[in-house]
């Protein structure tokens, strides 16, 4: 069994720019809409009281994934990440593993890459204002990638002052509260999703939501009567129903199949995206397997040319 390469959190972050994420993570969507990328469901193994693990498999170009990361919402007040986990790339053909990599740095980044990808489908195109509402780790990336992506200036929102004020001074932009961030044309929720901050009265018309932090049962950032007031947009339909922003809709008989369109859809442009400036559209991110896929190969690629350096172990 040849070396194999293990790429920590630094690595994987040295490997893949924001920008770079955001291009493969689109293409990942046109892959996966075509059906030359696959991805079964994720499993989810509940770890009461502490929150989740998920195992997310995907296969695409000749590889194939899988990663086995948490979701533990108490871990900050000990010190540790929500998310962690690994990623094992393999090669599709043979099986043979080509690349470990920190699931953490990945799914930061894919999840990042994925709120710029919907801003720039459906969001106006004079939109430029962004908000974050939840300054944690992925609401990091989800501001890094949007400022990668054109967005900007924006208002940082976060309980947690310290948070919000680091992230708002890395990229130029302002702290605010909850009415601040609500003003700006992109909002992007990325908090634990145990408690509302959306309501529709909160919303003006052309507005464009990311709701990224409820990606999984008994979470929601916003309340049925905001969503049901949205143009509704999803990653993927049955993880997003069962699992996501649109889960207490769809459990009310309140929201079908039928009112949600898929994000591939829009790109590969057999699905209308916006249909007009001043409806709110409402993208529900759960976080899907082929983005860690986009991730991965390009990782991959990047330490094959000897852009990057890998610690390597035999198995
Ligand atoms: N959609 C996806 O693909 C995806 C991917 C990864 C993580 N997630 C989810 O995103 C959420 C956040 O993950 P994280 O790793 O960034 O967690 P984190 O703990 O690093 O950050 C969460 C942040 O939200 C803040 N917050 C809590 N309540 C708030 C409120 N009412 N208003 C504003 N901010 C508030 C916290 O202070 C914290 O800074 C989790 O639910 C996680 O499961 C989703």
């Amino acid at each position: 069994m040849p070396e194999l390469p293990v790429l920590d959190h630094d690595s994987v972050l040295a490997a893949v720019s924001p920008a770079q994420a955001i291009e493969r993570v689109r293409a990942a969507f046109l892959r996966f809409t075509d059906g030359e990328w696959t991805m079964p469901s994720k499993v989810y193994l509940d770890s009461p009281p502490f929150g989740d693990f998920r195992a997310m498999p995907a296969r695409g170009d000749g590889l194939a994934l899988l990663k086995w990361v948490t979701s533990f919402p108490g871990n900050p007040s000990r010190g540790l990440p929500t998310v962690t986990g690994v990623i094992c790339l393999s090669d599709a053909r043979n099986g043979e593993p080509l690349m470990l990599l920190d699931a953490r740095s990945v799914t930061a980044l894919r999840t990042g890459a994925v709120a710029a990808v919907a801003a720039r489908a459906l969001a106006p195109a004079d939109a430029r204002t962004a908000a974050i509402i939840g300054c944690g780790l992925h609401g990091a990336w989800t501001a890094r990638c949007l400022a990668a992506a054109g967005y900007g200036p924006g208002v940082c929102h976060d309980p947690r002052p310290e948070a919000a004020q680091a992230l708002a001074s890395e990229l130029g932009w302002s702290v605010g509260d909850r009415v601040d961030a609500l003003g700006c044309d992109l909002i992007c929720c990325i908090t634990p999703g145990s408690e509302v901050v959306i309501d529709a009265s909160d919303l003006r018309p052309g507005q464009h939501l990311n709701m990224l932090g409820a990606d999984g049962p008994g979470k929601a950032e916003a309340t049925v009567g905001a969503v049901e007031s949205c143009t509704l947009f999803c990653d993927e339909w049955e993880q997003a129903s069962h699992g996501g922003e649109l889960m207490g809709a769809v459990r009310d008989g309140i929201v079908t199949r039928r009112q949600v369109t898929e994000l591939g859809a829009v790109l590969a442009g057999t699905a209308p995206g916006r249909g007009s400036a001043e409806e709110v559209t409402l993208f529900d991110s759960t976080g899907l397997a082929i983005q860690d896929l986009a991730i991965a190969q390009a990782a991959l690629e990047s330490w094959r040319e000897g852009r990057i350096d890998a610690q390597t172990i035999s198995l």
